[in-house]
């Protein structure tokens, strides 16, 4: 799960390079390296650390002339995170270089019958290890470049998204890509490559979008020639023109890209359901069910199956399915289901839910369910991502680019996707009047405005934030549609300011956590008025018979709660199964202001990437 760059043509490398691996610091931030040719030789600089650290780095220590480069941005699978095992990685003979994302699973074999063969290995990763395959194939063979590539990656299992040059030979740069993303920018004699189109935005709208087990020469003067890895057969490129724009990835007078996602969402959540939620025609329109109608209400069961926040939003639909389209659902985490021997059938849906759309675990699930006859079905915010393509229908979040690792318009929307889906399919299924029908559609146009209010609490969240910002301990405690967004509340906290904390459904405090309640125990509790209120309010009052400290989410004008908490962060009225909508918010600010008191990395936290592309 790294993040790769190249460029080939006629303006200076170094900066494209550069700010394209700041852009693409989302998918690893461990090491960072670049190599640029300057017309006689290689000059390469690679660093632990962030890219701004490999820009101090590589600003005193080599040239950065050059109109051929490409750079990298780690999240270490093989070798711990250093300068020698920090990517870009040259061949024994100083003239291949290789930029890689993914991880080359059989790589000590093929080490250990290089080393027989004189090669010598600078870094413990398994790139250093396929660039000298190349190089050996290149050699023995007596082949070019991209033969060479195609050779050696027939023999290599594994994922990869790579780039290759030789020095010998820079008018072209050789890249491939099985399971993890690659991207080919198309200018005026000029080429970018990268594992998105964020870093080449401003330069060309034109991209390619390599398919598993492709490869391209990508030649200075010349049409790119995609080819298939295995049999060599001729792949034919498809130029999408994209639709991002340079303002969609930066952060926009935001200090944190998390922040101005989150303020991203009353806009997000508008852009999810427009052209698909009609609400005076009384209808909601979405291609890819209704081209697959049967299979949805025929469905016996719909499976659910995704990562980390994606998940939570699958256990909300679960919810909003059960209740509204009376379909069974069962959610399950991608990771798991994959290894199991799960029962699937042809008369099953399996909904894949992924921003990224790259997510390895949710990819694989997709794929098992598959073969065993499954319709399946993507909700992804990545345009063209892996899962996208992978999948038989699917519907996108149009969210925009989310770049902050802690996932925050992802979910929302996501929601809002599902809850279309399951109003549509409760239609069709005649599970409610015409009335309710049009009383959801209605409320869910009234959303937007609504997140809007929510995220006026903000200063009253950063005071609240101010007083448990040095817990070590929390609990998110929160009953049916609410309960998956206390999973998702504690997940937004534990990973950006590394608090531990743990999600709760309220009613199962007494079956332990209850133990853990004293007087340092904050308790976040989700506590609206619709949904069990008088239940979660004596889970609260059993709170404070043991001193906890409470916040609580309520409903505008609530009194009982109000009564008892600490702090409360009111959000507007709506129907119980769009609450999470709104109730999310504040969680999320919660989070977002600890970790900046913590002086925590919020949109990089340690140890993670956005994309999580290997298992
Ligand atoms: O791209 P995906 O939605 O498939 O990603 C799934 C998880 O990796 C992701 O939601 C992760 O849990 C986030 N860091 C949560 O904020």
């Amino acid at each position: 799960m790294c993040g790769i760059v190249g460029y080939i043509g006629h303006r200076d490398a170094y900066p494209i390079i550069v700010k394209g691996l700041q852009r693409l610091e989302y998918r690893g931030y461990d090491s960072a390296g670049i190599a640029l040719y300057d017309g006689t030789s290689i000059n390469l600089s690679k660093t632990k650390g962030k890219v701004e650290d490999l820009k101090n780095k590589a600003e005193k220590g080599i040239s950065l002339t050059g109109n051929l480069g490409v750079g990298h941005t780690r999240w270490a699978t093989h070798g711990v995170p250093n300068d020698v095992n920090s990517h870009p990685h040259y061949s024994n003979s100083g003239d291949l270089v290789i930029i890689h994302n993914g991880i080359i699973e059989n790589y000590e074999s093929i080490k250990k019958e290089l080393t027989k063969r004189g090669y010598t290995f600078k870094s413990d990763t398994d790139t250093e290890v396929l660039v000298n395959l190349i190089e050996e194939v290149k050699k023995t063979e007596e082949v070019k470049l991209g033969q060479a590539v195609q050779i050696a990656l027939n023999q290599v299992v594994g994922a990869y998204a790579i780039a290759v040059f030789d020095k010998q030979k820079p008018d072209e740069i050789v890249v491939a890509k099985l399971g993890s993303p690659l991207a080919i920018g198309i200018g005026e004699n000029e080429f970018f490559i990268a594992s998105d189109a964020s870093p080449f935005i401003e330069f060309t709208n034109n991209a390619v979008y390599l398919e598993d087990q492709e490869m391209a020469i990508v030649r200075l003067g010349k049409e790119i020639k995609l080819r298939k890895i295995k049999d060599d057969a001729i792949a034919y490129p498809k130029i999408l023109e994209l639709q991002l724009n340079l303002e969609q990835i930066e952060k926009g007078g935001y200090d944190h890209f998390m922040l101005k996602e989150i303020y991203e969402q009353p806009h997000a959540i508008l852009d999810t359901y427009r052209g698909r939620l009609l609400a005076d025609q009384g209808i909601i329109r979405m291609a890819g069910i209704d081209q697959h109608l049967e299979k949805f209400v025929n469905a016996n069961r719909i499976i659910i199956v995704a990562c980390g926040t994606s998940w939570h939003a699958g256990l909300v639909a679960e919810y909003i399915f059960e209740d509204l389209a009376r379909i069974p659902v069962e959610v399950e985490y991608a990771s798991e289901f994959r290894y199991r021997n799960p029962v699937i059938t042809d008369k099953d849906v399996l909904i894949a839910i992924s921003q990224s759309g790259e997510t390895a675990d949710t990819l694989a699930a997709i794929k098992l369910a598959k073969e065993k006859g499954a319709f399946v079905f993507g909700v992804c915010n990545v345009v063209g991502s892996s899962i996208a393509r992978e999948t038989d229908a699917g519907a996108y979040t149009h969210a925009g680019p989310e770049i902050g690792v802690a996932s925050t318009k992802a979910f929302t929307t996501q929601i809002t996707i599902l809850t279309l889906m399951a109003l549509k399919l409760g239609k069709e299924k005649g599970e409610f009047s015409e009335s309710k029908f049009h009383e959801y559609l209605a409320e869910l146009e009234n959303i937007p405005a609504k997140v809007q209010i929510a995220l006026e609490s903000n200063p009253l969240i950063e005071i609240i934030a101010d007083v448990y910002k040095d817990s070590s301990n929390c609990l998110y405690l929160g009953r049916g549609y609410n309960f998956p967004v206390a999973l998702e509340g504690a997940l937004k906290l534990k990973e950006i300011s590394y608090i531990h904390a743990e999600g709760y459904p309220a009613a199962e405090m007494k079956h332990g956590p209850i133990a853990l309640i004293d007087e340092q125990m904050p308790v976040i509790v989700i506590a609206t008025n619709k949904g069990h209120y008088e239940k979660v309010v004596s889970n609260i009052q059993e709170i404070k018979s043991r001193k906890g400290m409470i916040i609580a989410v309520v409903t505008e004008g609530d009194e009982q709660v109000t009564e008892l908490a600490d702090h409360v962060v009111e959000i507007p009225e709506t129907i119980e199964s769009l609450t999470p909508l709104l109730t999310t918010i504040p969680l999320q600010l919660l989070s977002y202001h600890i970790a900046v008191m913590r002086n925590c990395n919020v949109d990089q936290p340690r140890n993670l990437a956005k994309s999580v592309t290997v298992e």
